[in-house]
């Protein structure tokens, strides 16, 4: 069984705890499912916050995966229509900060709307990570909600767009899809 533990929520960089442990983040854009995701995995609805109302998490939260002792790390989602501008800057600062100075980053889940196709941000946060050479893992979310026909073809899609070597994960919160090899690739990831 898994344990994770929420170790430290930080709302600015003075607040994050020493980067160089090994860490793999979630990131996707708001209401993808990333907290549903890490309460899925911890097997506990209330570990992180969840909400129907986008923009929920606002800050980083660090949980430290018990026995193996690297952090997963919730990120605030991007692409919250609502949001100042002045708030989306921030943001953007704080997410710079992070990933310059997370040197124990091994990996970035990237999570994405099976019901969707390929979206303007998606592209831009995956274009990035591929320009920092940070290892990717994509998992489609919220899998039980969508028609096995319109998920293959979501799932083509981002094949052709990835590459090759990185894991594609159907998940479902919900039902439990995709879990255990979610949780597989992710301790693959941070090398444990
Ligand atoms: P922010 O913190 O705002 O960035 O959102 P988030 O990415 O953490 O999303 P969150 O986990 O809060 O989930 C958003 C909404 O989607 C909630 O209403 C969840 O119950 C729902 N949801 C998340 N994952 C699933 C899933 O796998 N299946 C279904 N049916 N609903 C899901
Ligand atoms: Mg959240």
């Amino acid at each position: 069984m898994l344990i994770l533990e929420l170790e430290t929520t930080a709302y600015t960089a003075e607040q994050f705890p020493s980067l160089d442990v090994p860490q793999v983040a979630l990131a996707g854009r708001s209401n993808v499912g990333k907290s549903s995701l890490i309460n899925a995995l911890a097997g506990r609805k209330k570990l992180a916050k969840i909400s129907s109302t986008p923009g929920k998490t606002r800050s980083l939260n660090f949980y430290r995966a018990a026995g193996d002792g690297f952090y997963l790390v919730d990120l605030p989602g991007y692409g919250y229509a609502k949001r100042s501008k002045t708030e989306r800057g921030q943001w953007a600062a704080l997410m710079d900060v992070y990933f310059q100075k997370s040197t124990g980053l091994q990996a970035v889940v990237v999570l994405l709307d099976s019901r969707l196709p390929p979206q303007k941000l998606d592209l831009e946060l995956i274009s990035f990570l591929q320009r920092e050479s940070i290892p990717l893992i994509a998992a489609l979310t919220k899998a039980d909600k969508c028609k096995n026909k319109d998920r293959s073809r979501v799932q083509r899609q981002w094949k052709e767009l990835l590459s090759p070597s990185a894991p594609l994960i159907l998940f479902s919160a919900k039902t439990g899809m995709g879990k255990q090899t979610l949780w597989a690739a992710i301790r693959e990831a941070a090398g444990m």
